[in-house]
């Protein structure tokens, strides 16, 4: 088995702690860097502890250029790059977008200069599904269909996707974007999820703390939407099949490498991806499911809109289907039974976790 090393930046996170083990465990040699700004060294054990296997780890920020460097030149070897670092609360992009366009843009920047400087030219980068014209497309939304955003955290990693395609045009980079759709859920050993040191504001983790009585109610966040109930439709996909998805994004890299040595000339490669199910479901649809999945009740009211929120976000996914051979394994349905069992895995750990509500 080859053994190129991938330098995967903020992995102790969500998505991207998952990404990392599904990586170690198909035997590729992960290095991650992580500040832990977000994230707790916790994680880093539970994850040996599912992969059984050394990883080395640095605790750095990646917005510091030198501290980056450093790891490069400890580990020439470094060939690829995941490249996660990102805040992503769009509540906090919209009350502070300084500090989004500040951090998101800046470590990226710094880390492109870095793999430049030490001539690594391949990375996957995680991209969002609010880089699309939401506002007046008709969903669902493909590769090619228009952009723009509604809040600062989607112009940032829009901002990124453009970056990427300079280097890969002027600079002869290998960059696949990843557009998320709206991941959900945790690893079936329940030794990771999504534990962030603030209580994230999306919608599955507040309907399960309603059904588990720690919140009153859920806040349906406007039920006026041009939808079929009026509230808000989105695309929920599994995080294991997010994290599945980046093994392809490097094979589909990988497999355009060796068709140009084949064709005996370097050329680059700019490509994207939609990670989604074709599948929507409103706010009511998923307290239904929750509902039924963990037979409780979930009250809820209707509260003001959010300011950044569309009416609709649904992949078509058929592109990533196509090129990278890649389609979710599990349904919505699935993915709320194992957030059910999950929870029922974690009472006391998940009681611990901070209890401050954000936006
Ligand atoms: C889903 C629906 C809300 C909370 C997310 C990520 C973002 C990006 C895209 C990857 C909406 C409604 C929510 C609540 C509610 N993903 N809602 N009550 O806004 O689609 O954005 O996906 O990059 O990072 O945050 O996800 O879970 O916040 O909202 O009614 O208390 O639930 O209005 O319709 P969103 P969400």
């Amino acid at each position: 088995m080859e053994k190129l090393k991938i330098l995967i930046t903020w992995w102790l996170g969500y998505i991207w702690s998952h990404t990392a083990v599904e990586f170690i465990q198909a035997w590729y040699d992960v290095i991650i860097v992580d500040n832990l700004s977000n994230s707790h060294m916790w994680v880093l054990d539970n994850i040996k502890k599912l992969v059984w296997k050394k990883i080395k780890f640095y605790e750095n920020d990646i917005r510091n250029y030198n501290a980056l460097e450093k790891i490069f030149i400890e580990n020439p070897d470094i060939d690829w790059v995941i490249h996660f670092a990102a805040k992503k609360a769009v509540w906090e992009s919209c009350q502070d977008p300084f500090l989004y366009y500040e951090n998101n843009i800046s470590w990226t920047i710094n880390l492109i200069e870095n793999m430049l400087n030490h001539n690594i030219k391949n990375i996957v980068f995680s991209s969002t599904a609010v880089v699309y014209d939401a506002l007046k497309l008709i969903p669902p939304f493909s590769e090619n269909d228009r952009l723009n955003t509604t809040n600062p955290y989607g112009t940032t990693k829009l901002t990124m996707e453009y970056l990427l395609k300079d280097m890969s045009t002027h600079k002869n980079f290998n960059s696949v974007i990843l557009r998320y759709f709206n991941p959900i859920w945790a690893h079936e050993s329940g030794l990771i999820w999504e534990n962030p040191k603030w209580i994230p504001s999306n919608l599955v983790p507040f309907i399960y703390k309603v059904a588990n009585q720690e919140i009153e109610k859920l806040q349906i966040r406007w039920d006026d939407y041009n939808t079929e109930d009026g509230t808000g439709v989105r695309d929920y996909i599994h995080v294991v099949d997010v994290a599945q998805a980046h093994l392809s994004a490097y094979d589909h890299i990988k497999q355009y490498i060796k068709s140009q040595e084949v064709a005996e000339e370097q050329k680059w490669l700019y490509d994207y991806f939609n990670i989604g199910t074709w599948n929507g479901k409103t706010v009511k649809e998923m307290i239904e499911i929750a509902s039924k999945v963990t037979e409780k009740d979930i009250p809820y009211e209707v509260a003001p809109r959010r300011s950044w929120d569309v009416d609709v976000l649904i992949a078509n996914p058929l592109k990533a289907k196509q090129v990278l051979n890649r389609e979710p394994q599990k349904t919505v349905f699935q993915a709320m039974e194992d957030g059910r069992n999950f929870i029922n895995k974690h009472k006391e750990t998940l009681e611990d976790s901070p209890q401050n509500i954000t936006k």
